[in-house]
């Protein structure tokens, strides 16, 4: 199989490159990637030699179109996606979020002619909106969507253009919409790597408001499982809902990685919450399970902390150079 993946140097992407290249010897892969801040070589470099990597934005519809017409399968990771830099600045995430999917999506109409290619477009459960901390509620597929931020609007837009290709084009496409990834190679701008490299280097982690936002953690690599689950076996049109059951406040989190990096468990900082902070986040992966017999693996929380901790004391060299600007943007805009 010819794969592009697009967004392959960020977090997941980079991530889904590593497992397919460990797990999937059949598969030649293609990284899109526009490299932005986000994007990072180095998250590539042990696969480098195994791979093809292209930078490019994914905007741009005539080299969107060369390599989507040379591949069999599409998965679609590339997008901005921090929240408190969507609230900054939206501009780039309607552009590559939005107007990003639309080329990717055309592309595979267009190759659909001859040969269908396969697309996977990676969404996330914010589209969903935030539930109450008390709600008996999970998100389903039959959630309506209701997104609160910047971010979360552009990727609920996104998954709206692929419904309507599939629809109406016939494009072969699945979504997933997935809860809060954790692991290595992820942006020290994200919150735990955030907590994890403050305590590494000196500083005092910082807490938004009271920490009583819950998210539902699921590590990256059961993320990624379960995507090529979905590519492989999906139900073209269907939107699948990826979760681990790992419901935990921001506070939990935050003590257990003080914790496990022996400090004081009121070693951190209260600082001014995040315009419009969803407050829960909880998915009901049980279609994903029931149909396509995914489980997650990573489900001991702490032991997952544990290596990611240590893969971030031991990757400093990843995270130390950008370290200092992204504490710096978050001082400017706690002013
Ligand atoms: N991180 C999470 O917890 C989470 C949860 C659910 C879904 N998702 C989704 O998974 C995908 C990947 O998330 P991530 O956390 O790895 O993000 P990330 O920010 O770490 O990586 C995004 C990658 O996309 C690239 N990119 C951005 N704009 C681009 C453009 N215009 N053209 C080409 N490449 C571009 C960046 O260079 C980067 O390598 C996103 O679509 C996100 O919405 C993330």
């Amino acid at each position: 199989m010819r794969l592009l993946v697009t967004g392959g140097a960020g977090f997941i992407g980079a991530n889904f490159v590593h497992a397919t290249l460990r797990d999937r010897p059949d598969v030649a892969v293609t990284v899109l990637d526009a490299m932005t801040y986000a994007g990072s070589r180095e998250s590539l470099a042990p696969v480098d030699a195994q791979i093809r990597l292209v930078q490019g934005d994914v905007t741009d519809t005539d080299l969107v179109g060369k390599l989507v017409a040379e591949s069999d399968a599409v998965v679609h990771f590339a997008a901005e996606t921090h929240v408190d830099n969507a609230l900054a600045d939206p501009e780039p995430f309607v552009r590559s979020n939005v107007l990003g999917t639309f080329t990717v999506l055309e592309a595979v109409r267009h190759r659909s002619s001859q040969a269908a290619v396969r697309l996977h477009h990676v969404s996330t459960d914010e589209v969903y909106g935030d539930l109450a901390l008390d709600d008996p509620q999970r998100f389903t597929e039959a959630s309506p969507y209701n997104p609160s931020s910047p971010y979360s609007s552009t990727k609920a837009a996104a998954d709206m253009l692929v419904r309507a290709w599939v629809r109406s084009y016939r494009v072969p496409a699945t979504i997933s919409n997935c809860s809060n990834n954790y692991g290595p190679y992820q942006h020290v701008e994200k919150f735990i790597p955030r907590q994890i490299t403050n305590v590494l280097t000196g500083r005092r982690p910082k807490l938004y408001g009271s920490g009583a936002n819950v998210r539902d953690w699921i590590h990256v690599e059961d993320h990624n499982r379960a995507v090529w689950r979905i590519l492989a076996d999906g139900a073209v049109g269907r939107t699948y809902l990826i979760g681990a059951d790992g419901e935990r406040d921001n506070l939990s989190v935050l003590r257990t990685i003080l914790r496990l990096m022996g400090r004081d468990s009121d070693d951190f900082d209260h600082v001014t919450d995040r315009a419009g902070h969803d407050l829960r986040y909880a998915i009901d992966p049980s279609p994903l399970r029931d149909e396509l017999g995914w489980t997650p693996e990573r489900t001991d929380f702490e032991a997952g902390l544990r290596d990611t901790i240590d893969w971030y004391r031991d990757n400093e060299s990843w995270w130390g150079p950008v370290k200092d600007a992204v504490e710096t943007k978050y001082r400017e805009r706690e002013r």
